[in-house]
């Protein structure tokens, strides 16, 4: 046992509501989504899922490094610092640890469970725990070409005739990040007694899936929480243009993971992804909104995995308010959050619409040998000042 379960673990609220009225809404939201993206259109009204009630997200902050102004994304390593967890007391402690046995992840666990006993029936409280996949073969290309040269051009082809990043696989580095994140929790199950995540839900995107599998496969889990991953659509990175973030069908998902449930409604081709429109930051937002309210309203457990992507777990924090927290290739963020249900209409979000076709080229893409050779000297000779 890894932690106390003592308390009302599966917590949740009004869940024969939910199922009744807010899944088919969800569903028909999904649809909705899909059908207006292909239009090149987005409205509000595709991600409201009732006039009645809706969940309000806060992040509770105090608990994790990530959510501290003062801690740098860009040097932060989870695996260091125990994923982010502060050292501290629980108002919890003296009950559940008097003599002070336990460890840091048990007495939040503990702590995490009490604020659920005592929450008010239409409030929760969850951990996310979101990871972004390892380096994959667009991470590389879009460094090797140039941000500006990747979207006005080759992040539209699948690929360069040396290497393919159409559903981008993980380089040879990603998979190790994904390895290192399978050693982390392998020590802290052991040793740090962190709590299993209790649910897993990962992207369709080969990258995400790949970097699900390397990180969760063969850990030692408890009996009670196997690695049974869910693949979720809406968790994918931002939809349309770039090849690489187009799915391969559901077939092929099969037969690379074949015990891997998909979520209901799964389709066997993309249905989101368009050759020319690309998804915008605020649709983004809501559509991520759209997948924790489906989370939220279906799925008891309070420990929650998520392996998804830079764009898309942006778009989450930004849902759950939490601060701005780019996470590097194979990083990994945890959020204590608070949803609340409540009564009426959620408060207007404006929605920018998809933007058609992809930024012009202002220089030529391909890179020349010259620009090649300069590069290659440049990073060579790290004092040049001639860039
Ligand atoms: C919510 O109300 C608006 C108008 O007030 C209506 O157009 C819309 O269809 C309603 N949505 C749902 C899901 O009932
Ligand atoms: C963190 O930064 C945000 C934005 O700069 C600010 O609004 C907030 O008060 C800060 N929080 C703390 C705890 O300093
Ligand atoms: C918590 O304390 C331990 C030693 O007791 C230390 O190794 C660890 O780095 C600390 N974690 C944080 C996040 O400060
Ligand atoms: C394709 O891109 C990779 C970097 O992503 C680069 O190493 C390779 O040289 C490129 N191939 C061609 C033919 O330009
Ligand atoms: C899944 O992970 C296992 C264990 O690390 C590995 O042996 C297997 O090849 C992986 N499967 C895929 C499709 O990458
Ligand atoms: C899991 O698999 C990776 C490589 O596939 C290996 O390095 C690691 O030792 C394995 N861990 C366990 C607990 O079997
Ligand atoms: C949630 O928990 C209740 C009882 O704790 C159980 O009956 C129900 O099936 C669970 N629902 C889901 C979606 O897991």
């Amino acid at each position: 046992m890894l932690y106390s379960r003592s308390g009302p673990h599966g917590r949740q609220w009004g869940l024969a509501w939910t199922i009744r009225k807010v899944v088919p809404v969800l569903f028909a939201t999904t649809v909705l989504l899909a059908l207006l993206f292909s239009m090149g259109e987005s409205t509000r009204a595709a991600y409201t899922s009732s006039n009645s009630s809706y969940l309000k997200y806060t992040t509770v902050t105090g608990f994790f490094l990530q959510d501290d102004n003062s801690t740098d994304a860009k040097t932060f390593d989870y695996t260091e610092v125990n994923l982010g967890l502060i050292n501290r007391t629980y108002p919890t402690d003296d009950s559940f640890d008097p003599s002070g046995k336990k460890t840091q992840w048990e007495r939040f666990a503990n702590y995490v469970s009490s604020l659920n006993s005592n929450a008010a029936s239409n409030e929760q409280y969850k951990v996310l725990i979101m990871g972004r996949h390892g380096e994959g073969f667009h991470n590389v290309a879009e460094s090797y070409y140039g941000t500006p040269a990747w979207d006005c051009y080759w992040s539209l082809l699948d690929g360069n005739g040396t290497i393919t990043w159409a559903d981008a696989h993980l380089t040879p580095t990603g998979i190790q990040q994904a390895l290192v994140a399978n050693s982390f929790w392998s020590n802290a199950l052991a040793t740090a007694g962190i709590p299993a995540p209790e649910s897993y839900y990962v992207s369709p995107l080969a990258r995400c899936l790949a970097t699900a599998n390397y990180t969760f496969s063969n850990l030692s889990l408890p009996e009670s929480r196997p690695f049974a991953p869910v693949i979720k659509e809406l968790l994918r990175e931002s939809l349309g243009l770039h090849t690489c973030d187009r799915r391969s069908s559901k077939t092929w998902i099969h037969s690379e993971y074949p015990p891997w449930a998909f979520e209901p409604g799964f389709s066997e081709d993309d249905p989101l992804w368009d050759a020319n429109t690309r998804e915008s930051s605020s649709h983004q937002v809501a559509r991520l909104k759209t997948l924790l309210d489906d989370i939220f309203s279906s799925d008891n457990n309070t420990f929650i995995s998520l392996t998804s992507h830079s764009g898309s777990i942006g778009a989450a924090l930004k849902a759950l308010g939490h601060r701005t927290f780019s996470l590097v290739t194979g990083a990994v963020i945890p959020v204590l959050v608070k949803a609340e249900r409540l009564s009426g209409q959620a408060p207007y979000t404006s929605i920018e619409p998809s933007t058609t076709g992809a930024p012009s080229c202002t220089a030529n893409p391909t890179p020349t040998t010259a620009a090649v050779s300069a590069a290659a000297s440049v990073s060579a000779t790290p004092t040049s000042t001639s860039l």
